[in-house]
């Protein structure tokens, strides 16, 4: 096999070496003889010039003439031709020859000759069609409209000098013209160059988004790629036609109030499309919704007539299971349905996802992530979060996700040092929305801007009994853990007390009688808040006496009795009434004895 493979292959061999020898020969005899420079290529420009550029020989030469003479008719070239010559001199590999209103439409032949002091010596004689070689003129672009009923499409029209543009309109249709555009849409930095077809003097780009504006130009080479592309022509800027919107917007709701019949006032919610699907500009919306039985509802609440800017409208819905849908419309068409269903008000609410994690990101971003239910009929997942305000509500912000998403990071409408509630909820196709799971969360605590209101509940002997209301949450900026009780007797050291946070009373015990300026604060993870109002208490000396005389044996009496009675009693009862006495680590002793009294 191998022998066989050998002879094939030193059979091939030697008819190649026949096949060449001859021309290596002739190398051989001509490396005696300088080799002439060799052309390399031409740029002719009608009415204008010629440019052309060549690879130098291997003489030192001092100078380059190079000789382009048009031809009249088929006939060979001859030197002696009748026809003026044009050339240029140049020491350097590359010159160009001005051909004065010369059209390129003729033959040219073409040599340059290498100056030496040994002699002068000819690269070989070119003759071609200048047009091969041409660079057209930029031509002129005229217009870029859209075309209705065509919303990916530009009619790009145009027009040449026609003095100087050597294609004529003829050659044109038959398609002699390579062309490519550049676009750049409105905005982008990014710029396109792509290929068209242009055989008339307007001609259709199909390759654009609807409603969008582009700016466009165009250049044309003659035939192959032996022509260098022209210049870009001037730009025109052009916008496409509109199309129908190709998605429905985002679709939710917010239960705003039940009443006890089950009629249920809801907030229908949506969100502008975005421009790459609105496709133009929408005019309005149109908002329909049905009960179980497909009966469609007259009553519409706001919900009709919503112009381009609405993103709401109200509506009362019956006790029975509904569902509404929205469409937006542009001036071309409507767009597919958005569909929400809500349960009837008595149903069971589906399960809401098993577990729920937030963090910020930042001050502005938080980190929302969940375990979709075990239910496989998820179809996907409704994140709302809104920042949690005592007087005027705020905005409920949103967010649909599809089924395979359990993560979702908030950008929207956050801010540090308020709280905001956070809430997934998963949806279950026709079955409705399932229960929430929310989480409360700060991005970055702070501290309060305002102190708890202090009042005095009560003022017997030397106790005084303090309650507050809580901040309002719009003033915390952060998560109560505790509060500082300030007090202090006129010309009498300050002295403070830390309060749990989620205790909202206090007794002040054993005070001397005095004026006392009592206020309080409310502390975060950050730091101590402002303080609230200053109120004044007066003990007078009678009401220290009441204490000792009047309030101490009474309650040692009571004291006495319990452990009698239980002392006394069976073991059942016994246990009953112990259970009576205050239990020192739960009671209001027990914060006493914790205080940080100083
Ligand atoms: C060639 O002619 C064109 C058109 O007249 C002119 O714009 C260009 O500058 C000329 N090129 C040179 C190198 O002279
Ligand atoms: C060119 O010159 C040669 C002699 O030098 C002559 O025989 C020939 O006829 C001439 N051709 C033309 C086209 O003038
Ligand atoms: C493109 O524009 C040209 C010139 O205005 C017009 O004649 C032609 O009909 C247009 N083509 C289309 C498809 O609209
Ligand atoms: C454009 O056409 C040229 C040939 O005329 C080809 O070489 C090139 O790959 C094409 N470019 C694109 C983007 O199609
Ligand atoms: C709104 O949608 C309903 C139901 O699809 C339809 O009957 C009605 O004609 C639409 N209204 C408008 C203004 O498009
Ligand atoms: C909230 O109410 C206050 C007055 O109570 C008002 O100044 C403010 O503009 C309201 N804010 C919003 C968002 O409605
Ligand atoms: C869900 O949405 C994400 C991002 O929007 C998308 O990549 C994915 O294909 C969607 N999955 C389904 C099942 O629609
Ligand atoms: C979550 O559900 C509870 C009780 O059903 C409700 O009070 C709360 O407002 C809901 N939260 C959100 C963000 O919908
Ligand atoms: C509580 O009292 C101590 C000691 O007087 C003082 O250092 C501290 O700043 C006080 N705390 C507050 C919140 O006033």
């Amino acid at each position: 096999m191998e022998r066989r493979l050998a002879v094939v292959w030193t059979s091939l061999l030697a008819a190649g070496l026949i096949l060449v020898l001859p021309p290596a020969l002739c190398i051989t005899t001509s490396k005696a003889s300088p080799r002439p420079p060799r052309l390399i290529g031409c740029v002719f420009v009608n009415r204008g010039n010629i440019t052309c550029r060549w690879e130098a020989g291997d003489t030192p030469t001092t100078s380059y003439t190079l000789l382009i003479q048009k031809k009249r008719g088929p006939e060979p070239f001859t030197t002696n031709s009748s026809l003026t010559p044009f050339t240029c001199t140049t020491p350097d590999t590359s010159c160009t020859a001005d051909i004065g209103m010369s059209s390129v439409r003729f033959n040219f032949c073409i040599t340059v000759t290498a100056h030496s002091h040994r002699g002068d010596i000819s690269s070989e004689l070119r003759c071609q069609p200048g047009r091969i070689e041409v660079m057209l003129p930029p031509v002129i672009l005229d217009g870029v409209e859209p075309v209705s009923g065509m919303p990916l499409c530009l009619n790009v029209t145009w027009r040449r000098t026609y003095a100087v543009f050597p294609v004529s309109d003829s050659e044109i249709r038959a398609g002699v013209l390579n062309s490519q555009i550049e676009i750049t849409a409105k905005g982008q930095l990014e710029v396109q160059v792509k290929n068209v077809t242009v055989k008339a003097y307007s001609f259709l780009v199909c390759l654009f988004r609807p409603d969008a504006s582009y700016a466009v130009r165009l250049r044309h080479r003659y035939r192959g790629p032996q022509s260098p592309w022209s210049p870009w022509s001037n730009a025109r800027q052009g916008r496409t036609a509109e199309d129908a919107p190709s998605a429905a917007p985002a679709f939710w709701r917010q239960v705003k109030q039940t009443d006890k019949n089950g009629w249920r006032f809801i907030s229908l919610l949506w969100k502008p499309l975005p421009h790459f699907l609105a496709n133009g500009r929408v005019h309005f919306y149109n908002v329909t919704c049905w009960t179980e039985r497909a009966q469609i509802l007259n009553d519409h609440g706001s919900c009709r007539d919503l112009h381009h800017a609405s993103t709401s409208c109200t509506l009362l819905l019956p006790a029975e299971p509904c569902s509404c849908t929205l469409t937006a419309s542009n001036s071309v068409g409507t767009s597919p349905e958005a569909q929400i269903w809500l349960l009837g008000a008595s149903e069971t609410e589906a399960p809401e996802p098993s577990s729920i994690s937030v963090s910020p990101v930042d001050d502005h971003n938080l980190d929302v992530s969940w375990r979709a239910p075990a239910d496989r009929s998820v179809s996907g997942f409704v994140v709302e979060w809104f920042a949690v305000r005592e007087k005027n509500s705020s905005i409920l912000h949103w967010e649909k996700l599809n089924s395979s998403l359990t993560t979702l990071v908030i950008t929207e409408g956050v801010k540090p040092m308020e709280l905001y509630a956070v809430s997934v909820k998963a949806l279950y196709g026709e079955r409705g929305a399932g229960k929430n799971r929310t989480i409360h969360i700060y991005t970055r605590q702070g501290v309060p801007s305002a102190g708890p209101n202090v009042g005095v509940q009560q003022i017997s002997g030397g106790t005084v009994e303090l309650t507050w209301s809580p901040v309002p949450v719009e003033l915390l900026h952060g998560f109560i853990r505790s509060y500082t009780l300030c007090y202090a007797a006129t010309n009498q050291p300050a002295r403070n007390v830390t309060v749990p946070g989620h205790v909202h009373r206090y007794s002040l015990e054993n005070l001397s009688p005095g004026n006392y300026d009592i206020f309080m604060q409310a502390n975060t993870v950050v730091g101590t808040g402002a303080a609230g109002p200053i109120i004044n208490v007066y003990i007078g000396p009678d009401e220290v006496s009441i204490v000792m005389y009047a309030v101490l044996p009474f309650v040692l009496t009571v004291l006495a009795m319990v452990l009698m009675a239980c002392l006394a009693q069976s073991k059942i009862v016994k246990q009953k009434l112990c259970q009576f006495v205050p239990d020192p680590s739960n009671s209001s002793l027990a914060q006493w004895t914790t205080l940080e009294v100083t």
